[in-house]
């Protein structure tokens, strides 16, 4: 694909975000993977990780309540706690504690600052996946939902069968709306199963 063809294809989601009243682009990515495989229940409880400028939140505000957590801030949307605070601490259960018990779907589009050092990169955002599994082992129903955004490299095939520990369907995911030159992909997995 051409270098034209994929800006194009940017300015195209970029343009329709705006269209729709959607914060940010990313906002697709999660109409895409809903439309698929269909993470977010008619009036379930969804806990939103590295949530601003609220994209994903946005979209999964139009099906249910939402915990949304992100060390940067965000401004309001209807439906939508918000908690400022990192995913990655200890005191963040508690904290999401105070607003949920049980969650129909944790999703995790955290990212790492790019550094530029890709390998360092990767391990970064295995860690906050890491930490978005803890998350979502902690508030997940039985048979609850988990997408995590991943970059791919060294500790992926890891991370991918600590994942299907806990689900029944675990599946790779490239969205269209990510841009094709990415190495991000989501971790797409349904029917949580707790095991101590
Ligand atoms: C790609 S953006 C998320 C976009 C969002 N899903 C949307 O649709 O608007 C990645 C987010 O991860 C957040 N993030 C990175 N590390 C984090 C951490 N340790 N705890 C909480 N949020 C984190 C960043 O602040 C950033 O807002």
């Amino acid at each position: 694909m051409t270098r034209w063809y994929r800006e194009r294809k940017k300015d195209y989601y970029y343009r329709e975000a705006k269209k729709a009243g959607y914060r940010a682009r990313s906002s697709f990515k999660l109409i895409q993977i809903q439309k698929r495989y269909h993470v977010l229940r008619r009036d379930g409880i969804f806990i939103d990780l590295g949530a601003s400028p609220g994209g994903w939140s946005q979209v999964a505000a139009k099906y249910g309540k939402v915990i949304a957590v992100d060390i940067a801030s965000m401004a309001p949307i209807e439906n939508v706690v918000f908690i400022k605070g990192d995913i990655t601490s200890d005191e963040i259960i508690e904290r999401i504690k105070e607003h949920v018990v049980m969650a129909d779907a944790v999703i995790s589009d955290a990212s790492p600052n790019i550094s530029g050092n890709y390998t360092m990169d990767q391990a970064r955002s295995v860690w906050l996946c890491e930490n978005a599994l803890r998350i979502a082992k902690e508030f997940l129903k039985p048979g609850g939902n988990f997408v995590c955004k991943i970059f791919e490299g060294e500790d992926y095939p890891e991370f991918f069968s600590k994942v299907k520990e806990n689900f029944r369907m675990v599946k790779p995911h490239a969205p269209q709306a990510s841009r094709k030159q990415s190495s991000e992909k989501y971790i797409i997995a349904k029917g949580f199963v707790k095991r101590f």
